[in-house]
């Protein structure tokens, strides 16, 4: 269970300084500000560390702080405490889902597993507590591929939700998987025609992919991996022009970190700049003040469900 948020008008807060505001709350509840890459770039000013999925778990699951502040999507917070019960987990909006996590809903992803009974079910962070609870294995993007190579041969893999990330898992690692048909909004919007025509007019620049993206558009990657994978490789790489396949909060660090660089967003059908994920938009520098002043919305989740949830988690951990 969820417990919602206060409703105010974020507009009776405009004579708040949240800059100074948000630090202080943080100061008096010993609180840690974990952010998404996606997160809007304020918030991410603010976080006391920003990362991919699996280095937001690693941290959750490493604080000393009291309260995790959540700066990210539900199966992130859900996450966050499932590996820390005795802390207050807080989202600054509980609407912030993620359409992975949503198109792979508990029942028929039980009836999936049921449909291969001696396989072994690795899952994508991006889905709900009750799915990891039914997973023998969680992965992210960043270390997919690495648990995947410790699975016996012989093993039959299941992968859900995303079949673009399971698509590109079976080319690199060379194993057959069955894959549920699920996909990410903002990455399935790149289209491969914009992106070649782009290409051409940034005949220098490399392209710089997330695995969610569809293969048409991961074809002409001229690097694949993760948030904080495309963030390094951007910083290593001698080349001076990038063209980024994945959510644009992630050019605020890349442009920080390589100011002399140039970040241009993969464009979507008819060439949009659309790559905003609606989900992790929906937190806001007010929303975040408000859940740490009034200490809420909470994540809460059923015991017997969160210990069920864990093991999949701590094996990923272990595996990464
Ligand atoms: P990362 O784990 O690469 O940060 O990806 C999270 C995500 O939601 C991608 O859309
Ligand atoms: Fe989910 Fe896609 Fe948003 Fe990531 S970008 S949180 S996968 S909807």
């Amino acid at each position: 269970m969820i417990l919602p948020a206060q409703s105010e008008n974020p507009a009776s807060l405009a004579h708040l300084d949240l800059e100074h505001e948000i630090p202080r709350l943080k100061r008096e509840m010993n609180a840690v500000i974990l952010a998404h890459y996606y997160q809007e770039s304020e918030i991410q000013d603010l976080a006391d560390f920003v990362g991919d999925s699996l280095q937001l778990s690693q941290q959750a699951a490493a604080t000393k702080a009291d309260v995790i502040v959540f700066a990210g999507v539900l199966f992130m917070a859900e996450t966050a405490k499932i590996l820390n019960p005795g802390k207050l987990v807080l989202l600054p909006d509980l609407k912030a889902g993620c359409s992975l996590a949503d198109g792979c809903p508990a029942d028929r992803f039980a009836e999936f597993r049921r449909r291969y009974p001696d396989s072994v079910s690795i899952t994508y962070i991006n889905c709900s507590a009750e799915v990891k609870a039914l997973s023998d294995i969680i992965c992210t993007s960043s270390n997919a591929e690495k648990i995947i190579r410790q699975i016996p041969p012989e093993k039959h893999i299941l992968f859900a939700p995303d079949q673009h990330l399971g698509r590109y898992l079976m080319k690199k690692t060379g194993r057959e998987m069955t894959l549920w048909p699920g996909s990410c909004i903002v990455h399935e919007m790149f289209s491969e025609k914009s992106l070649v025509q782009l290409k051409e007019r940034h005949p220098r620049a490399l392209v710089l992919a997330h695995p969610e993206c569809p293969e048409a558009v991961l074809r002409h990657a001229d690097y694949v991996g993760s948030t904080t994978g495309i963030l390094k490789y951007a910083v290593a790489s001698p080349a001076a022009e990038f063209i980024v396949a994945t959510e644009s909060g992630i050019l605020h660090q890349m442009e920080k970190a390589c100011p002399k660089k140039t970040f241009i967003p993969a464009p979507g059908e008819g060439g949009c700049s659309c790559s905003e994920c609606p989900h992790m938009k929906l937190n806001t520098m007010e929303k975040l003040y408000l859940c740490m002043r009034d200490r809420r919305p909470e994540i809460t989740l059923d015991e017997t469900l969160r210990q069920r949830a864990l093991k999949p988690i701590l094996r990923m951990l272990e595996m990464s």
